[in-house]
């Protein structure tokens, strides 16, 4: 056959390997390099470790082959699978697509304090031990109105550019680079973090949990987690599951995916919890413990300087890979359903991104810190709140829902099997979770989410 013949429409996946790592990659990045660690530093470490692995088992993996089986049986992104198989829920899809647009504006913003951290690391700004000298270094340059909106504009300029070269040409292209690179060089500096005296606490505190440490907020903050690491409930999934070909094995993607996702979350945690006991710093700091607690980290470390270097680009590539995927969701809606072309779509809403990102910047400083929206909170914890602890899990319930109970489990094991020609032992399991523990447990986090915004 010649290439006029088999010559889509629609682009599609140059290889399954490439697929995965796109998709993977959509799923590793801030989520779990920054987030995971100091998530499970704040709720009780190896217990949450516990309660995540448990969600991921159980409710990841059983969404992640929702949202594939939903892009690949339609070919579709979120807005048009819906509609194709029902049409009056084409509305759910606009939801997830809203919920990545609105994340990609402030994702770029802390993609933004990576880069700063990539030049400040070359000019060897990180040769300070002292956390509360890195800690005001930090603020100070989070709170600037302007060096940040810089920062904020370069990222979203690589995300734009990756995005515009299309689906095999662009991000598989990039994402086949940048995951293997992500993870050697993950697991380096991890060998280096779990080497320094005193580290095993750190391991010690991650992988063995205290069940008294047990409650509802940890299995909050985990469910939580695995949606946003896994990028669940907003359509992305939907869409890279889109450029798949029919003959694709959609059972074993739905298994690589989570558990990459899942590795790299425990090798970060792996990393930057030892280095924390190690040096005597509170697991519990939060946020800060990538920002602040590494880079002293870094310099209380032989070749401290290289392994600041070499960590923050690796996180940079992370974060580009999601981001990417991101702004991928709303390009392809405008690209599908409003006929424009790939470039056009990308670059006017990256700017807009862009621009919708600026007020989260500034929020971190004196310009808008005092104006509080969602519950009395800043510009950039309302829209995470809302796009993530709302948009989101509302998103994956309404996914649930949909193929549980309207389109049919039969129909989507049909397709994920491609049409009993791939082995899917697990089937009942997969469809009984769909229909029952899916809904009920997420429409509880939606239902906690909500309670927030009126207590
Ligand atoms: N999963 C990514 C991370 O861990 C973030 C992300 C990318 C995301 N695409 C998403 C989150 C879609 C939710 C939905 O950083």
């Amino acid at each position: 056959m010649t290439d006029l013949n088999q010559k889509q429409e629609r682009d599609q996946w140059g290889s399954k390997v490439g697929f995965i790592f796109a998709a993977a990659g959509s799923a590793v990045g801030l989520g779990n390099l920054w987030k995971f660690p100091y998530t499970a530093g704040q709720n009780g470490g190896g217990v949450f470790v516990f309660i995540y692995l448990a969600l991921v088992l159980i409710i990841g993996f059983t969404l992640m082959m929702a949202e594939l089986i939903l892009g690949r049986t339609t070919q579709l992104g979120p807005v048009g699978a819906y509609r194709k198989l029902k049409e009056k829920w084409s509305w759910v899809g606009y939801i997830g697509v809203l919920a990545s647009f609105l994340i990609v504006t402030f994702y770029s913003v802390i993609g933004g304090w990576i880069l700063k951290y990539i030049v400040t690391a070359f000019q060897g700004g990180f040769n300070v031990t002292d956390v509360a000298i890195l800690e005001t270094t930090f603020t100070n340059f989070i709170g600037a109105p302007v060096e940040p909106l810089i920062y904020h504009g370069a990222f979203m300029l690589i995300t734009l550019g990756i995005v515009m070269g299309g689906i095999s040409g662009g991000i598989e292209k990039a994402s086949k680079v940048l995951m293997p690179g992500l993870l050697i060089m993950m697991v380096v500096i991890m060998i280096r973090s779990m080497t320094l005296p005193g580290a095993m606490a750190g391991v010690e505190y991650l992988l063995k949990p205290d069940f008294t440490m047990l409650n509802m907020k940890v299995v909050l903050a985990a469910l939580g987690q695995v949606f946003f690491s896994l990028s669940l409930g907003m359509g992305v999934i939907i869409t890279y599951g889109s450029y798949l070909s029919k003959n694709e094995n959609l059972v074993e993607s739905s298994f690589y995916i989570p558990l990459l996702d899942t590795i790299l979350a425990l090798l970060s945690g792996l990393t930057i919890l030892p280095a924390v006991f190690a040096l005597g710093f509170d697991p519990a700091g939060g946020p800060g413990l990538l920002f602040i607690t590494l880079p002293g980290v870094f310099a209380g470390m032989p070749f401290g300087s290289f392994f600041a270097i070499l960590f923050f680009i690796l996180v940079l590539f992370a974060a580009v890979t999601s981001s990417i995927s991101l702004l991928e969701a709303s390009v392809s809606l405008f690209v599908d359903e409003f006929k424009w072309n790939r470039k056009k779509a990308t670059i006017t809403l990256g700017v807009i991104a862009f621009l919708i990102g600026v007020p989260s910047s500034l929020a971190n400083g004196p310009v808008m810190s005092d104006m509080t929206f969602i519950n009395g909170m800043n510009f950039f914890d309302s829209m995470s709140f809302f796009a993530e602890n709302l948009l989101l899990p509302l998103s994956g319930l309404l996914l649930a829902i949909f193929i549980g109970w309207i389109w049919g489990t039969d129909k989507a094991v049909e397709e994920a099997t491609n049409s009993g020609q791939v082995k899917f032992g697990l089937a009942k399991a997969w469809a009984f979770i769909i229909k029952w523990v899916a809904p009920l447990g997420i429409g509880y986090i939606f239902f906690q989410s909500v309670l927030t915004l009126f207590s």
